[in-house]
């Protein structure tokens, strides 16, 4: 199974920091964001990685991570330009992927358990995607699950009124038909190319198979300051006292 870590954006909830250095680059706790995406990646036995630059200062990440030989995997890069959403991050790794079962992990997320469990038997399974849900109480900000019964039905990506508390959290597993459904897509009112959408297509469609996790330890996405700051806590005592 290849990997994908999705780093692109402006990060314009982290300015002035953003103006300086690229977003995935600002530390949490003691290390680089990025670098915990990347650490958990290589301790679930991924080590062919494609990192997607965009938006501001991409070079200084490929500056920091290289080859990818001090972390013990083999680095690619691709450059997504102007941010136009997840889907479309993932629409330029076709090439990379060749055709492979892959899991994208958005670098702004954080999973101190690790995403092994998440990735085991996908490659070998019938399944087109597979997501995994956390319950959250303000999911109006995140891609949002509709469950009946514990099936899924459908996702909406920040919706007005959410239909429950399950959130997507920002790794996928996919097969390559995701790149057809991604060339389906319009942009979304903000814009871009969602995920979200993506999903939800292959979910309401008879073609494909998705099925989800519900992940019951933490979980992180360190988009604004103060999610950054309870993360580093979190990362503080819980993790480096061990
Ligand atoms: C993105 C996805 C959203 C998901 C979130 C997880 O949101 O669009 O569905 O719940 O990542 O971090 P964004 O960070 O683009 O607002």
């Amino acid at each position: 199974m290849k990997g994908v870590l999705l780093a692109g954006g402006y990060g314009t909830r982290l300015r002035p920091l953003t103006y300086i250095t690229n977003k995935h680059l600002l530390p949490v706790y003691d290390t680089p964001m990025i670098e915990y995406g990347l650490q958990a990646l290589y301790a679930a036995g991924i080590k062919d990685i494609c990192v997607v630059l965009g938006g501001a200062k991409p070079e200084d990440v490929i500056k920091y991570l290289g080859n990818g030989y001090k972390y013990g995997v083999n680095l690619s890069y691709k450059w997504q330009g102007e941010p136009k959403g997840i889907a479309h991050a993932i629409s330029c790794t076709k090439d990379f992927v060749k055709g492979e079962a892959f899991v994208v992990h958005l670098a702004d997320n954080i999973f101190p358990n690790g995403i092994a469990d998440f990735l085991k038997d996908f490659e070998q399974s019938d399944f087109d995607a597979r997501i995994l849900l956390v319950e959250v109480e303000n999911p109006e900000g995140y891609g949002v699950a509709e469950i009946n019964k514990d099936v899924l039905i459908g996702l909406e990506e920040k919706p007005r009124k959410p239909k429950s508390n399950l959130v997507i959290t920002g790794i996928y597993c996919l097969k390559p038909s995701v790149f057809d459904v991604i060339e389906q897509l319009n942009p979304s009112w903000r814009g871009e190319l969602e995920i979200t959408e993506t999903i939800h297509k292959m979910v309401t469609s008879e073609k494909h198979n998705v099925e989800y996790r519900v992940l019951q330890g933490r979980w992180f996405d360190c988009g604004t300051f103060d999610s950054i700051l309870e993360t580093g806590l979190f990362i503080k005592e819980r993790m480096r006292g061990r």
